[in-house]
């Protein structure tokens, strides 16, 4: 009998597929997430389960799925599963690094460009009927070309972000928890800087640093002050990492000029005083979506899963876990 698992949203059939080669497979194809206690009862005869990092494994949750051996996300965040808890149960974690860096990269350049360039809001404008005539003053944005580029969080999307800046000229500045090697700093072309410093110089403020409770409102009332007037801040890293209320606050003020969003505090429930803005791209949380990896991203973690049945998965987040693996 094949060991069975839980795909808590949707995914490809190609995914399903490959997952049935070695599981018994139960999904949820609808468009409607589990609840806690949905969840639990789903994994009551479960001993795998493919999960969304809207799904939160904390220790509560855990303590009452006593069958599961280990949660494979299908996304490099795992902010919604407790490490701790999952290893003290010996319940392996697994997330999916690496295949969604360049994609997710592009997007926050796309993010950047839209809001320098004011794109969506003269999209909206001219759907609108606006048009009528070519004005020398129409939708004047910000110069990308030749500014200054911040980066905070200077892990794989972080450099990735980095390394298309050389195509417009720009200076860039990074801020991590460790200083990088010189050579990858020279072929980020960035130089290591406080973030404050960074706060300070840069026109352009991205967001790559992962959620935990240390990152919790990292970009405050009192960051988005440092920021130069006329900044735009990007955030394709995750919500809550920036407080939001004081976001809304500063591109009211015109402190900043603008900014490019797809990750909010409480998604998909964001602070409605975005929505009245028009100087903010929003997006619903989508920097890693291009067809390819988000395919690519259910098919890791199904090799993670597949992984776990023998021996250890490829991105084992809790490796501590394999001394007191269930079953074992
Ligand atoms: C990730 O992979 O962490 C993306 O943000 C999707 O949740």
């Amino acid at each position: 009998m094949k060991p069975k698992i839980l795909v808590t949203r949707e995914v490809f059939d190609e995914t399903l597929a490959r997952l049935s080669e070695h599981f018994e497979v139960e999904s949820n194809q609808g468009d409607t997430p589990f609840t806690a206690d949905e969840l639990v009862a789903r994994l009551a005869d479960k001993q795998y389960v493919l999960s969304s990092s809207s799904d939160r494994f904390d220790a509560a949750l855990l303590d009452r799925c006593p069958n599961l051996k280990a949660v494979c996300n299908i996304a490099v965040g795992y902010n919604n599963i407790d490490l701790p808890a999952c290893t003290a149960r010996g319940v392996m974690a697994t997330n999916t690094p690496g295949v969604l860096t360049e994609t997710t990269a592009d997007f926050a350049w796309a993010l950047l460009l839209a809001a320098a360039r004011r794109l969506p809001d003269a999209d909206t404008w001219l759907r609108a009927g606006n048009w009528k005539r070519v004005r020398l003053k129409d939708f004047l944005g910000i110069d990308v070309h030749h500014a200054t580029l911040g980066i905070v969080g200077m892990g794989r999307i972080g450099q990735a972000v980095a390394r298309r800046a050389r195509g417009f000229d720009m200076r860039v500045l990074y801020t991590n928890r460790n200083r990088l090697p010189s050579d990858i700093e020279r072929e980020c072309n960035a130089t290591y800087v406080s973030r404050t410093e960074l706060l300070q110089n840069a026109d352009f403020v991205s967001l790559h640093l992962p959620y935990s409770p240390e990152n919790h409102h990292v970009i405050g009332a009192q960051q988005l002050a440092q920021m130069k007037r006329g900044a735009v801040l990007i955030n394709v890293a995750r919500g809550g990492v920036v407080d939001d209320a004081a976001l809304v606050a500063a591109l009211q003020s015109g402190h900043l000029a603008a900014a490019g969003l797809d990750v909010f505090e409480n998604e998909p429930r964001l602070n409605p005083g975005f929505l009245g803005l028009r100087n903010v791209v929003l997006a619903p949380h989508i920097g890693s979506s291009s067809s390819a990896t988000r395919l690519n991203m259910t098919l890791l973690a199904t090799r993670n899963a597949v992984a776990a049945l023998t021996g250890t998965p490829p991105n084992l987040l809790n490796p501590d876990v394999l001394k007191q693996q269930k079953g074992a």
